[in-house]
């Protein structure tokens, strides 16, 4: 694992799209593996800034995203399709017909997974996969107690996740309660890794998953075992390293 501290968000934000940008302008058309959450959110800024300075395109990029809500239609505001069209998609020349989701609105779910992960193949596997970490150790929708060797999969939302995620919806009766969320084993059949985290409330979480046993209960600790991991932290979330 290589660890970067930075200042502040900002330029966590600000080295997280160079590496992106960088991904690809090496390869054009690059599998980007894509996060939701506000850890990215300036990420996308940084990378939405490169593309007006004509210094990034992503004509031929094709994206796959960790996860979507279960049951919430893609035009629903608060669904991970809508966060990136607003934050990237409709920013940027990316061709609507190589962005993936999830289909939160799978009939069949099982059937839904098995394509999505087929499709990720197809493609030749994630280039850059972009992570952010859940307060327990989550990475995309994988939860504690997580089973290392899933694939993309319909998971039950944990606690800690449906209160941490209430602050998007009016009320934390309306956030769902399952999502389909790649698995740790897709997300570990990434070619490159980058994980960021900024502020205090995710350094108990960073320590865990850096210097900690690889354990379940903290799926982000399986990322030990890669070996193309970047993590960009800022300086509150690196103090207890
Ligand atoms: P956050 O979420 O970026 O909103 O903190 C991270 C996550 O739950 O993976």
């Amino acid at each position: 694992m290589r660890i970067i501290v930075v200042d502040n968000y900002e330029e966590m934000s600000k080295k997280a799209a160079l590496m992106v940008a960088s991904q690809v302008t090496l390869k054009p058309d690059s599998v980007l593996g894509l996060a939701t959450g506000d850890t990215p959110l300036g990420m996308y800024e940084e990378l939405v800034k490169l593309y007006n300075k004509q210094e990034v395109d992503f004509k031929e990029v094709r994206t796959f995203n960790l996860d979507e809500y279960y049951g919430l239609d893609p035009e629903n505001p608060q669904s991970y399709y809508s966060y990136m069209t607003r934050n990237l998609f409709n920013k940027v020349d990316i061709s609507k017909n190589n962005i993936n989701m999830p289909d939160g609105m799978a009939k069949d779910v099982n059937a839904s997974c098995v394509l999505y992960e087929s499709k990720i193949k197809t493609l030749g596997g994630i280039d850059m996969q972009v992570l952010g970490i859940g307060g327990n150790g989550h990475i995309g929708f994988n939860e504690p107690n997580v089973n290392f060797e899933a694939q993309t999969h319909l998971v039950n939302l944990d606690e800690q996740t449906i209160e941490a995620n209430s602050r998007f919806f009016k009320s934390i009766e309306e956030v769902p309660v399952k999502a389909i969320s790649m698995g740790i084993k897709t997300i570990m059949n990434s070619k490159k890794i980058i994980l960021l985290a900024n502020g205090l409330n995710k350094a108990e979480v960073i320590e865990k998953a850096v210097n900690g046993k690889i354990n379940p209960s903290i799926p982000a600790s399986i990322l030990q075992l890669h070996n193309d991991v970047t993590i960009i932290i800022d300086k509150e979330a690196a103090s207890l390293l």
